[in-house]
């Protein structure tokens, strides 16, 4: 039986996948402030040019420069498992598989594309970067790239996490990365939300808003922002992970998965393994793809799909997607990453052309998982990935009740030794279901409504 199915070094993958260049309906253009689609030195202030390219790019595979492989081979290929201790405790004929990105220097999947940004922000001349960070993860993922390449790091991170995970600011700190909490009174952004919400427990849409104002009003002209999730050239920096998957699991004589799962916040782990699937899903392949999100937080169950800011302070360019709303402030649950109003436009446009499938599961029944996950595998997941670990655990009952031998493959996004808070909350029994209430969702129709109508263009194939 094959419980870690590695790759050689030389077989890493030396191109991303660009799932741009094959989705079966084109997306909606992200839309300016005149309602008119944005040009790419729109972007220019944000973002250096040579990312704009990959935002925009239609091209299907893009090479890897040589210099980011050689970052990135202080981890990867990461390792693929078979899950077979949960699978025994099961008692399921599944098969479950899980990419294993916790083994990266920052524990999770992030530095797959802190990496690249990082790298072609330098090659751009830029010497500093803006970000926010939810859980921690991306912060300190950025700072760990920074360090390496020779950035100065700037981190907005999001009060609830800031107070909870007081050990992914220090490790940001040991990276040279600066963190301090959002809302913060250093912008302009921050200074007006305080004011009218002063115990606000902060957003990923706040903490964006920062970043992107101390950016873009930098005087030298050096400063960028990054975004860890969300826009199309980190979906594709995350490839890595599907087309490394994808090479082990025909080393052990599986041509595809029949379920693949991944939690999503702004969609790019899920996107990472999913989307060199998806392109074999769009060439006739029978494969179930569900990104997984909290029942809080439920973009892609419940929202509606529409043209939305990406930031609470409406900086950003009007993107098609699931969303609840940028005003939108989630509950303080424990899965800081998945707190946010919006979501990937690819994997968005994947959802309304009936690729993937969403599904929402409350953090009682994650923290559960996770708690078995640990009871059997060994390992200690970070909350974000506990939701994919649940929704793997629903589908080898499912594969058990209907007697089908599936293979079942998932993201293990990253591990949870900093996010041990929200483990005792569970064991202690504080930690309550919640469903967002409809109230909550009528205040995004009222946040939405003066936008441009998105149309949900589809084949109807799936
Ligand atoms: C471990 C982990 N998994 C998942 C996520 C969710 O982000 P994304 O949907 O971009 O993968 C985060 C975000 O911080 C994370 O830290």
């Amino acid at each position: 039986m094959d419980r870690k199915i590695l790759l050689n070094e030389q077989d890493i993958p030396k191109q991303w996948y660009n799932i741009a260049a094959d989705l079966p309906t084109p997306m909606l253009p992200p839309l300016g402030p005149d309602g008119n689609p944005v040009s790419p030195d729109m972007l220019a202030p944000v973002f250096p040019m040579n990312l704009i390219e990959q935002e925009v790019s239609t091209e299907r595979w893009i090479d890897i420069p040589e210099e980011v492989l050689d970052i990135l081979y202080r981890w990867r290929p990461a390792p693929l498992r078979r899950a077979v201790y949960l699978e025994r405790f099961l008692d399921t004929p599944a098969k479950i598989y899980y990419k294993d990105e916790s083994t990266s220097p920052a524990g999770s999947h992030k530095p797959n594309t802190s990496v690249p940004q990082a790298w072609y922000n330098k090659q751009f001349g830029i010497e500093r970067l803006t970000t926010e960070t939810g859980a921690g993860q991306w912060g300190s993922a950025l700072s760990f790239a920074c360090s390496l390449i020779g950035l100065e790091c700037k981190v907005f991170m999001v009060r609830i996490s800031f107070d909870q995970k007081p050990f992914r600011k220090l490790m940001m700190q040991v990276w040279g990365g600066n963190c301090v909490a959002s809302p913060s009174e250093e912008t302009n952004a921050g200074r007006k939300i305080l004011e009218e919400m002063p115990d606000t427990p902060g957003s990923l849409g706040i903490a964006i808003s920062e970043a992107i104002e101390q950016a873009v009003t930098d005087p030298s002209g050096k400063t960028r922002y990054s975004l860890g999730s969300v826009l199309n050239h980190v979906m594709l920096h995350q490839t890595i992970i599907g087309l490394e998957a994808k090479a082990q699991l025909k080393s052990v004589g599986i041509d595809k998965p029949d379920v693949i799962i991944g939690c999503a916040g702004g969609g790019s782990n899920f996107a990472g393994l999913a989307f060199p699937f998806t392109q074999d899903k769009i060439n006739g392949a029978e494969i179930e793809i569900i990104p997984c999100e909290p029942t809080a937080c439920p973009t892609l169950t419940r929202a509606p799909f529409a043209y939305d800011f990406g930031d609470t302070a409406c900086t950003t360019p009007l993107m098609a997607m699931y969303t609840l709303g940028h005003a939108f402030v989630p509950p303080p649950i424990h899965a800081g990453g998945l707190r946010y109003h919006g979501m990937s436009p690819l994997v968005c446009q994947c959802v309304v052309e009936g690729l993937h499938n969403p599904r929402a599961i409350d953090q009682v029944e994650c923290y559960e998982a996770a708690l078995t996950w640990a009871r059997t595998e060994g390992t200690i997941c970070a909350p974000e990935t506990s939701h994919a670990v649940a929704c793997a655990i629903q589908e080898a009952k499912k594969a058990k009740e209907e007697g089908k031998e599936k293979t079942i493959l998932f993201n293990y996004s990253g591990h949870g030794l900093m996010d041990l808070k929200g483990y005792e909350a569970y064991l202690t029994g504080k930690l309550a279901p919640y469903y967002l209430p409809d109230e909550e969702l009528a205040k995004t129709e009222e946040c939405l409504k003066d936008y441009p109508p998105a149309e949900m263009r589809k084949t109807g194939k799936w």
